[in-house]
């Protein structure tokens, strides 16, 4: 019954210029171990669902990226969007696409973006998690904070829940999708909060009716647009109807928060190591086991002679790079754009991508 989703859509604009429109973040190694965050994704869900029971949305212009680096994705299962309208259609769409193709299916949305390597971890806590929405409830993911973050959900976790197959299941007394610096500091004293790890697992009928309950225009659309999808005469108008008017916004704010006050969000402990690679700073930190001062270089074909110096270096052209003496630095060389910036001012990349939007 169970079905997995990955939603691949986002830009990653911290990881600029690696991870632009045209090449985003998902679509990258950003490990060093040959596979990239999309791929291991993928592997990480094949074992769960099985790899026809893998839905994949993205946009139209990275469906062949995509397709090459997951040949055995079934066309059937991937969704391909015209223009990106953030995660709740995304998610949404699949789901109403999925419920029509079998009504009591439970879905999984897992974000592309993450890196996590124990995957015996992550089985058994989506296990609970699929319990969990096997007895009605939007199931989350929750990660251990290590610090007061600003670009994640936080979950305030309530009383234990009673649900056969889910023994560490908890109730949820609200989520903050991204709050700020100074209520995250709150929330961290407190010790009662986590990380949402951007993991949804419910019921499909379930996460539409959430939907609906919050935003029955936006779920208006996106059943329309089901209703004709597995059709190829009617796919093209419905979508050249709908897409422009869907409203764009996360599922976080949609589906998450509402939930949580409702009393539907339950909350699973992730049993496993997770990094959503956020920043430049992250990949250093990934590649030297979580530790400052070594040297991580990324690039098929990078040429790097390092002296005396750590951080990260991303080639992405055939340039030779040369760093004397530099400490923490990063390195993030492209055909038509290079950054040089150092791990501390990583989180202010996206400041530059705004620039840029702004100067056209
Ligand atoms: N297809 C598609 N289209 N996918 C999208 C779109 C879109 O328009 N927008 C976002 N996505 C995908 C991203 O590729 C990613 O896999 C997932 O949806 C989450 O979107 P992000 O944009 O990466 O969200 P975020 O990182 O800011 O926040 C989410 O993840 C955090 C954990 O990493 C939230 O769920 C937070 O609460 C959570 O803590
Ligand atoms: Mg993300």
């Amino acid at each position: 019954r169970f079905y997995s989703i990955i939603p691949a859509g986002g830009i990653g604009s911290r990881l600029w210029p690696l991870s632009r429109a045209d090449a985003p973040k998902f679509l990258h190694d950003l490990t060093g171990s040959g596979s990239t965050l999309l791929r291991s994704t993928w592997d990480r869900l094949a074992p769960i669902s099985g790899e026809q029971r893998i839905m994949v949305v993205t946009g139209r212009s990275h469906r062949a990226a995509v397709e090459k680096q997951l040949p055995e994705l079934e066309d059937r299962n991937i969704v391909l969007e015209v223009e990106p309208k953030d995660s709740t259609a995304a998610i949404g769409l699949a789901a109403a696409i999925l419920v029509r193709r079998q009504p009591d299916v439970i879905i999984g949305s897992f974000a592309a973006d993450h890196v996590i390597n124990d995957g015996r971890g992550f089985r058994r806590t989506v296990a609970e998690a699929v319990a969990a929405a096997d007895a009605g409830y939007i199931a989350t993911i929750g990660i251990t904070p290590t610090e007061p973050a600003i670009g994640f959900g936080y979950i305030h976790t309530g009383d234990a829940l009673t649900v056969d197959g889910a023994a560490h299941a908890r109730a949820v007394r609200s989520f903050v999708e991204k709050p700020d610096y100074d209520t995250a500091v709150g929330y961290l004293e407190t010790g009662d909060y986590v990380w949402n790890a951007g993991m949804f697992i419910s019921r499909a009928d379930v996460l539409l009716e959430e939907i609906g309950r919050n935003r029955p225009a936006l779920l208006a659309g996106l059943q329309e647009l089901a209703d004709a999808w597995d059709d190829p005469v009617l796919r093209g108008p419905a979508v050249d109807r709908i897409w422009p008017g869907l409203e764009k916004i996360a599922i976080d704010y949609t589906v998450a928060e509402p939930a949580a006050a409702a009393g539907r969000l339950a909350v699973i402990p992730g049993d496993f190591d997770w990094d959503d690679v956020g920043d430049f700073a992250a990949i250093a930190k990934l590649h030297n086991g979580g530790r400052a001062g070594g040297l991580a270089v990324l690039g098929e074909h990078a040429r790097v002679l390092a002296d005396a110096s750590s951080g990260v270096v991303v080639s992405g052209s055939d340039r030779v790079i040369s760093l004397i003496g530099v400490q923490d630095i990063i390195v993030v060389d492209t055909p038509d754009a290079l950054l040089v910036t150092t791990s501390q001012n990583a989180q202010r990349v996206k400041g530059v991508v705004d620039a840029l939007k702004l100067s056209g």
